[in-house]
C-alpha cells in the first residue's frame, strides 16, 4: 500500500525532522503540537499542517514522537482514535548508571513492547531510535540510500508497508526482530544512538541473533546458519585428542555433529562486545565424561559474513573436560 499522508504526534528535533524529510518526499504530514506555545518553536516547510495531538492521531500511520515521561498519558488518551493505525515509535526511556546509557523501563521491557501494552490494538512498529537528531535530516538528504534504520515489528505483514515509508526519508529500513527482540534499538542496545550503513546495521542485528543461532548446535541444526567458508578453531583441541581447525562448511559440520552426538551440549549463551562484524559469545558447555556430565565455560570469538557464522575459535576450560 502506497501512503500519502502520515500525522507525527510531538515537535520535538525528531518530530520536526521526520516531518521534513515525508513531506520532501511528498507526504502530506500532520504535525501534532502541545500547545500554542509550542507551535511558535516549529520550523518546517510550509505544505506541513502544524495540529493538536488528535489532529496527528487521525492519520492510518502515525508517529509517536513525545518526551518519554509524557509518553503515557498521551497514548493512552489517544488509544481509541489509533486503532488499527500503524504506530511509528521513535521514543526512547534514556536514563544513566554508572554514567552508561541504559534503558529505563523495568524488567528487561523493550520499548516497543511497553508501548503495545498500551496500544494492543495498534501495529507498534519501533524505527528510528538510534539516529540522533543533529543527523537525522542532513544524512538522508545527503546520502540518500546509504544510512540505516532498524526497525522492529510483530506485524511480519505489515513489512513491506513499513519499509517503504521507512525508505521515503532516504533511510535505508533493515529489520531487527519482533518488539521482545528490539533490544538492540533501545537506550543500552548495541544500536544506540549510532548510524550504521545497511550491510553494517544488518551485521550488527545478525550478531545480536548469534546465541540463537550457535544454540542450534544442540539440535544438530547449526548447518543452517554456517558460511561455506566458515574456518572452526579450538585452540586447546590437540590436548583432547582433537584437530586444531576446521575448514569450510562440510569439514565443520561433520566435527560438529560427531560432538553433539556424543552428548555434548551448550546452554547459557549471550554475547558481549557485538560489533556489525562478531562478538565475543560466552556459554555453558556440558561434556559427558566416565565420572557423569562436567560442565565448562566456553569462551567463543565469532565472526559473520553475509549474515552467517563465518570463522569461530573456541575456548574451554579442557582440564576439567580430561
Ligand atoms: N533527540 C534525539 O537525538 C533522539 C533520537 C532518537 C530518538 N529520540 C526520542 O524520540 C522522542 C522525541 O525526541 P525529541 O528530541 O524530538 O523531542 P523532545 O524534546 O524529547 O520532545 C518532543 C515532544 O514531546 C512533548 N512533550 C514534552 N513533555 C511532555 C509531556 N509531559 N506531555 C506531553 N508531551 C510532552 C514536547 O512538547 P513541547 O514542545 O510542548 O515541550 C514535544 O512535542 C524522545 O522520546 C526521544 O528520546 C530522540
Amino acid at each position: 500500500m502506497a501512503e500519502h499522508s502520515l500525522g507525527i504526534i510531538g515537535s520535538g528535533p525528531i518530530g520536526q525532522g521526520l516531518a521534513t524529510l515525508w513531506s520532501r518526499a511528498g507526504y502530506k504530514v500532520t504535525l501534532g503540537v502541545r500547545s500554542a506555545d509550542s507551535a511558535m518553536r516549529v520550523h518546517v516547510p510550509t505544505d506541513i499542517e502544524v495540529g493538536t495531538f488528535e489532529d496527528a492521531a487521525r492519520h492510518d500511520v502515525v508517529v509517536l514522537s513525545l518526551r518519554h515521561d509524557g509518553a503515557e498519558a498521551v497514548a493512552t488518551r489517544l488509544a481509541p482514535q489509533l486503532e488499527g493505525a500503524l504506530v511509528l515509535d521513535t521514543m526512547n526511556a534514556v536514563t544513566l548508571r554508572h554514567g552508561t546509557v541504559v534503558s529505563g523501563l523495568p524488567n528487561g521491557l523493550t520499548e516497543g513492547e511497553w508501548l503495545a501494552r498500551i496500544l494492543p490494538h495498534s501495529v507498534v512498529v519501533r524505527a528510528f531510535s538510534h539516529i540522533q537528531d543533529e543527523l537525522l535530516t542532513s544524512r538522508a538528504q545527503r546520502y540518500p540510500g546509504m544510512w540505516a534504520v532498524g526497525y522492529a515489528s510483530n506485524d511480519a505483514a505489515s513489512q513491506p508497508r513499513i519499509e517503504k515509508i521507512i525508505a521515503d526519508t532516504g533511510y535505508v529500513p533493515i529489520f531487527a526482530g519482533t518488539l521482545r527482540d528490539s533490544a538492540i534499538l533501545d537506550p543500552g542496545g548495541a544500536a544506540f544512538p549510532h548510524m550504521f550503513t545497511a550491510a553494517d546495521l544488518r551485521g550488527l542485528v545478525t550478531v545480536h541473533h548469534l546465541p540463537a543461532m550457535l544454540n542450534s548446535f544442540n539440535t544438530a541444526t547449526l548447518g543452517d546458519h554456517l558460511h561455506a567458508d566458515v574456518t572452526w578453531h579450538f585452540p586447546y583441541g590437540p590436548t583432547l585428542g582433537i584437530r586444531e581447525t576446521f575448514s569450510g562448511k562440510r569439514d565443520v559440520l561433520e566435527h560438529l555433529e560427531r560432538v553433539q552426538a556424543s552428548g555434548v551440549r551448550i546452554s547459557d549463551l549471550h554475547t558481549t562486545n557485538e560489533t556489525s562484524m562478531g562478538a565475543v559469545v560466552l556459554a555453558t558447555g556440558t561434556f559427558p565424561t566416565p565420572r557423569g556430565p562436567v560442565t565448562s565455560p566456553i569462551v567463543s570469538l565469532v565472526s559473520i559474513r553475509d549474515g552467517l557464522i563465518n570463522k569461530v575459535t573456541e575456548y574451554w576450560d579442557t582440564a576439567a573436560i580430561r
